[in-house]
């Protein structure tokens, strides 16, 4: 695809980009050009300077990555957020739908042309109390398979529940006045699906969960709104010297 001018999103398509958030020299300054004041201002309170380094370089790459769909420079795009705190386009507006995601060294950004779409994306770290966790914040039956897997199977089964949970949060777009275990998600690899959204019974069939490929140590979800949804693989965002 190229990255001059991508062509539009079309009503069916999903795009799903890949963000390297460590970047050279000269594509960290391109990214930094393209902030708004309130992005740099953010970036301007991280305590570890890797931290806003990564910031800049998700936010700035955001920008030219959505510039380059709607034919704008990064720096002209408005972002708004709804009352849960989920940013969207406001300008140019209503032309595409948007959720970013990162962890470590990777952003994901998910692109639709109008249905609701969320992402997570989150770096494998170990977690002790994994357990514990998932029984305090997974809905039951999630805890339950979860603590059902063979040892050796739990680690990864708990970041696919998470991200899946997350994604399916971040489309929703209502962040966690939707409770966590208000809703149940598959842990298997390969099979994601939304069970069953509690007081809802039409809710579940109504999404489709999705499972991106990531480099090792990583895991990812995807959740778009609507049966039809096609994953449009983009790859990897091409590394920027200008903006
Ligand atoms: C705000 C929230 C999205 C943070 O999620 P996160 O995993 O820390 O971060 P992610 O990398 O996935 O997403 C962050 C991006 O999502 C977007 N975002 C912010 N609020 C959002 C919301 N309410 N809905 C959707 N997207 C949101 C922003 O672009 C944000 O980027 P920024 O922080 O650099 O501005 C929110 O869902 C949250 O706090 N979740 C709680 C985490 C949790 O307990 N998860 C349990 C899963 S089982």
């Amino acid at each position: 695809m190229s990255t001059a001018t991508l062509r539009p999103l079309a009503a069916t398509e999903l795009h799903l980009w890949r963000l390297r958030l460590d970047l050279p020299a000269r594509a960290q300054s391109a990214t930094e050009t393209a902030l708004a004041p309130d992005e740099r201002e953010r970036a301007a309170h991280f305590y570890f300077a890797a931290d806003a380094r990564r910031f800049v370089a998700a936010h700035g790459q955001l920008r030219q990555l959505i510039s380059a769909y709607v034919g704008r420079r990064p720096a002209e795009l408005v972002f708004a957020a709804n009352d849960f705190g989920k940013p969207g386009l406001a300008a140019p507006a209503d032309v595409l739908q948007f959720n970013l995601a990162h962890s470590g060294a990777w952003a994901l950004v998910a692109l639709t042309a109008a249905v609701p779409v969320g992402v997570d994306v989150e770096a494998c770290r170990p977690i002790t109390d994994r357990a514990a966790i998932a029984e305090r914040f997974f809905a039951p039956g999630e805890a339950q398979r979860l603590s059902a897997l063979p040892a050796g199977e739990q680690a990864a089964a708990f970041f696919r529940c998470w991200t899946r949970k997350e994604a399916y949060l971040k489309a929703r777009g209502l962040g966690l006045s939707l409770p966590l275990d208000a809703f149940e998600v598959t842990l298997e690899t390969g099979q994601p699906r939304l069970l069953w959204v509690q007081d809802d019974p039409a809710e579940a069939a109504a999404w489709q969960l999705l499972e991106p490929a990531m480099p090792p140590g990583y895991a990812a979800a995807i959740a778009v709104r609507g049966r039809e949804a096609a994953l449009v693989d983009c790859g990897e965002w091409p590394i920027r010297g200008d903006t």
